[in-house]
């Protein structure tokens, strides 16, 4: 099966980089900073319709709406395109990310890095790759050598979850703050050593689902902001290498409530 997420994740990359600068449709979706553009369907449709030929009876949740529920214990998570903004302004950093759970539990995830060209990929107990190769979480356990990355819901104007806050208290305790705009790429830098940590709140179960395994299969550690355990509809993320999990949580302690 992971062949087979890992085949269509880069046909979907091709339809996406083929669009890429080009003058492409670009509609809104929940006001003017939630975008939605004919290659995130496009890139949807080929997805949803090739697990739907293939495995006619699992179930599918696509965040452009082409998923179906069925009565299966499989459950494949899609995001066509993560990273839309960036994609309509012509910022090369976006990605298709696709993961795969039976019964609850992910157990296959990929995330195609498509202008990078650069396909993540985990199984549940057999570690996490990138182009193939082993990759690791960083070995950093000082927060103020940190790079950190995060990224805001589109609703940011009315702060919520004290968005602000957490991201002026974590630039002055870490080394830096990154917002790339694809939450899927920020939970494969993690993986892959470059950021030691990443939050966010308010994301999607499509958001998640792959890069969280990715990151746990790279020895990292995935929880809320108080350190418990979450699954993909979670609205509170915290990814790190885990050296600095628990000073992550120690910034934010005082905004949960
Ligand atoms: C978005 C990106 C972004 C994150 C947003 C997401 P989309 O996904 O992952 O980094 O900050 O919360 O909605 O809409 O480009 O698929
Ligand atoms: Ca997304
Ligand atoms: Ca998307």
């Amino acid at each position: 099966m992971i062949n087979d997420i890992i085949e269509i994740s880069k046909e979907a990359g091709e339809i996406i980089r083929e669009g890429y600068g080009k003058n492409i449709q670009i509609d809104y979706k929940s006001g003017e900073n939630n975008l939605v553009t004919e290659i995130d369907r496009a890139s949807e449709k080929l997805i949803t319709d090739f697990i739907k030929k293939k495995y006619p009876s699992h179930s599918i949740l696509a965040e452009e709406g082409s998923g179906v529920e069925r009565d299966s214990e499989y459950l494949w998570v899609v995001d066509p395109l993560d990273g839309t903004t960036n994609f309509a302004h012509k910022l090369p950093i976006f990605s298709v990310s696709i993961g795969l759970q039976k019964n609850g539990e992910t157990f296959a995830g990929v995330i195609y890095d498509v202008m990078r060209n650069v396909l993540y990929a985990a199984e549940l107990g057999s570690g996490a790759t990138a182009n193939y190769e082993t990759i690791k979480v960083s070995s950093n356990d000082n927060l103020s050598h940190s790079l950190l990355v995060t990224g805001f819901p589109y609703n940011k104007t009315e702060n919520p979850d004290k968005v602000f806050e957490r991201f002026i208290a974590f630039i002055k305790s870490a080394r830096g703050v990154r917002r790339l705009g694809s939450a899927a790429i920020d939970f494969c830098y993690v993986a892959s050593g470059i950021f030691d940590g990443f939050w966010e709140v308010y994301l999607n179960p499509w958001d998640i689902c792959a890069g969280k395994l990715i990151v746990e299969e790279a020895g990292g550690i995935v929880t809320d902001f108080s350190g418990n355990q979450i699954d993909i509809y979670s609205k509170r993320i915290l990814a790190s290498n885990g050296k600095i999990h628990t000073a992550m949580i120690n910034v934010m302690k005082e905004y949960n409530n």
